[in-house]
């Protein structure tokens, strides 16, 4: 009996008992922590910009940019559901196909979109805002808002210069993104060159704007980090007050069984590129969103990307970026890996929302019940890690302890 109760306390001991780290561990934790200063964006001259931020701030709350006056950029974007909106698919003025994402650390993200069709911030934005099913707004419609509001059109005017004189343009117009016959884009046409241009110019401009804001979303220095921090001085038992021996377990998976850094490595948790992890679609069937494939020629295709006329610097990091960029067929259905700093701050999970917690996400990579297949192009990177129960909690905490601490708090409210 005395040998009985000693195999259970040892049992219960290494069951319960933080991990033992080795050189090569403390070599990856060291990897994933701190979280550098989001990379400096020279495409857009006012990326760190004070009053552009706080532009930015007025922007991303201000309604009347979309076509029914209801919907900002924060009604999907919402400060208190981690700046996404709680839901498996965005719907506002219509239902999108896909999840809206957080924006905590979004400044650290390598291409915007779980496509990527998008390469900075400032060009991004322009989407959401013309897009039918979002705000539905246009750029000549932005710059008679602008124009129209006294304390709009003086901030943009101190930090952009002049609008421009739009008198005698249409109500509202754009370029045809989504239909040729739609009356905005017959009036696009109908105006001249240099007005487009004009147009295009307050609309990144109003891109760069809402950039400058989104580079204040930062969430850092979370329990992995003073974790790691003391770790790397030595000090464990400071590390062990950061992270439940469980948590500390769920971290050891991430880097060894689960292989999970071989994807969300980096201190962003993400290597910033594109996989099918055969998450099955929403409704069913075959996947048949060719997500990276067409995501990689539209950033390519795009007139307002890092080498075009409206990025203040043309021939940078960012444009290089492109150049090296290829569209291959092998990206079909191809995502971009999601950061998994603040995971826990914005469920439900996915490009489609499809798992409702954090536990639902760890039991997919557990099982890969019901993984899609999208052909003989897709990479088999993953294999069922059969993870159990206890397990998959230990993950759960470990992911729960990359919450951050959040910014001032002047900048999650409306202004
Ligand atoms: C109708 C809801 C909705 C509105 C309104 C909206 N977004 Fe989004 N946002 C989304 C969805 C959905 C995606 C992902 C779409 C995709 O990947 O195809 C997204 C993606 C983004 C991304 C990319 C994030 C990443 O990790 O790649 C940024 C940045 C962003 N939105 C900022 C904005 C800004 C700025 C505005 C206002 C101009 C705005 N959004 C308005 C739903 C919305
Ligand atoms: C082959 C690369 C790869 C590996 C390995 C991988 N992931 Fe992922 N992960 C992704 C991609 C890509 C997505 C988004 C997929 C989608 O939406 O279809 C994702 C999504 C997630 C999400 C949802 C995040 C969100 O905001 O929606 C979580 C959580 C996650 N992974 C955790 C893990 C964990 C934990 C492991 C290890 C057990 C792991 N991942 C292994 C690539 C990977």
């Amino acid at each position: 009996m005395k040998f009985a109760g000693v195999v259970l306390a040892a049992g219960v001991a290494l069951t319960t008992a933080a991990p033992e780290w080795s050189e090569r561990d403390l070599k990856r934790i060291a990897s994933l922590s701190p979280l550098p200063a989001a990379p400096h964006n020279a495409t857009n001259a006012l990326a760190d910009d004070e009053r552009a931020a706080q532009f930015g701030q007025r922007l991303f709350f201000d309604t009347r940019f979309s076509s029914d006056g209801k919907v900002s950029c924060a009604t999907c974007h919402d400060p208190a559901l981690g700046f996404a909106d709680g839901k498996q698919v965005a719907h506002t003025l219509g239902k999108s196909e896909r999840h809206t994402p957080s924006l905590w650390n979004v400044a650290h993200q390598r291409w915007l979109f779980w496509d990527g069709r998008a390469d900075t911030l400032w060009a991004q934005a322009v989407q959401p805002l013309e897009n039918e099913l979002e705000m539905g707004g246009d750029r000549v419609a932005l710059v008679h808002a602008l124009r129209a509001d006294a304390t709009l059109r003086s901030s943009y005017e101190e930090l952009f210069g002049a609008l421009p004189d739009a008198t005698d343009w249409p109500a509202r117009a754009k370029p045809g993104r989504e239909r040729a016959d739609d009356p905005r884009h017959v009036a696009w046409n109908s105006m001249s060159e240099a007005s487009r241009v004009a147009a295009n110019r307050v609309v990144t401009n109003f891109g760069k704007a809402l950039e400058a804001y989104q580079r204040k979303l930062v969430r850092a220095n979370s329990p992995f980090d003073r974790f790691a921090a003391a770790l790397a001085r030595g000090d464990t038992r400071a590390a062990d007050e950061q992270l439940s021996p469980s948590a500390q377990r769920g971290l050891a998976l991430f880097l060894g069984k689960g292989n999970c850094r071989s994807c969300h490595g980096g201190p962003s948790f993400s290597d910033g590129e594109f996989h099918n992890i055969g998450v099955p679609p929403l409704n069913g069937g075959k996947p048949t969103d060719p997500a990276r494939f067409a995501g990689a020629a539209a950033v390519l295709a795009d007139e307002f990307n890092a080498r075009s006329a409206f990025s203040d610097a043309r021939e940078g990091e960012a444009a290089l970026k492109l150049e090296t960029l290829e569209v291959n067929p092998q990206s079909f259905g191809e995502y971009r890996t999601p950061t998994l700093r603040n995971v826990a701050l914005s469920p439900p999970y996915m490009h489609q929302g499809q798992f409702a917690t954090l536990r639902d996400v760890l039991r997919f990579y557990s099982t890969l019940e019901g993984a899609t297949q999208v052909g003989h192009h897709q990479e088999q990177t993953l294999q069922p890690l059969k993870l159990s129960e206890s397990e998959i909690d230990e993950l759960a905490q470990f992911l729960e302890a990359l919450t951050g601490e959040p910014p001032d708090a002047r900048w999650l409210t409306a202004p």
